[in-house]
């Protein structure tokens, strides 16, 4: 698979570094996409699965969503410096046994990655770019079929 390049990996790492100061309004937007774009995806989430609103300050919430942004970053940057997307062995592990435990399946990725990649595009405004959703998209790509991987192997 393709690797980034510098201009790429600069694009996806400046958004970042602005998005992450924003980390409530962030996460609340990421999940309100999620639902709006798959609403049966809450009962998988423990945090939303008893309620009807989406909670304003949980920290599971914002966890999820910066785990996502920040891995899909770093993703970003091997992808760079290495032309591969490297999990660390127990972390994919981890990753791949909590997301099948969960009940998540394949569809699901374009889902939440279609929610990212909404949220990129609002929280940046005019700094927004199609070479900047392409970025955020192949990094995001790559780092979902490693964890999809796993998950079909462990299934
Ligand atoms: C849990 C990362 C995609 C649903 C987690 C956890 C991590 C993570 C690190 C563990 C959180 C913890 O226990 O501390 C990621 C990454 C993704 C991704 C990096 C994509 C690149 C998805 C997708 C779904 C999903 C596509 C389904 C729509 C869940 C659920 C949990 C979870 C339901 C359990 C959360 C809970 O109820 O507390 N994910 N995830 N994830 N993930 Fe993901």
């Amino acid at each position: 698979m393709g690797g980034m390049s510098e201009k790429q990996e600069a694009l996806v790492k400046e958004s970042w570094e602005v998005m992450k100061h924003n980390i409530p309004d962030l996460s609340l937007r990421f999940f309100t996409l999620i639902l709006e774009i798959a609403p049966p995806a809450k009962n998988m989430f423990s945090f939303l699965k008893d309620t009807d609103e989406i909670p304003q300050n949980n920290p599971k919430l914002k966890a999820h969503a910066v785990k996502v942004f920040k891995m899909t970053c770093e993703s970003a940057i091997q992808l760079r410096e290495k032309g591969e997307v490297v999990v660390a062995d127990t972390t994919l592990k981890w990753l791949g046994s909590v997301h099948l435990q969960k009940g998540v399946i394949d569809p699901h990725f374009e889902v939440v990655k279609e929610a990212l990649l909404r949220t990129v595009k609002e929280a940046t405004g005019e700094k927004w770019s199609e070479e900047m959703n392409g970025a955020w998209a192949e990094a995001y790509d790559q780092l979902a079929t490693a964890i999809k991987n796993e998950m079909h192997a462990e299934a």
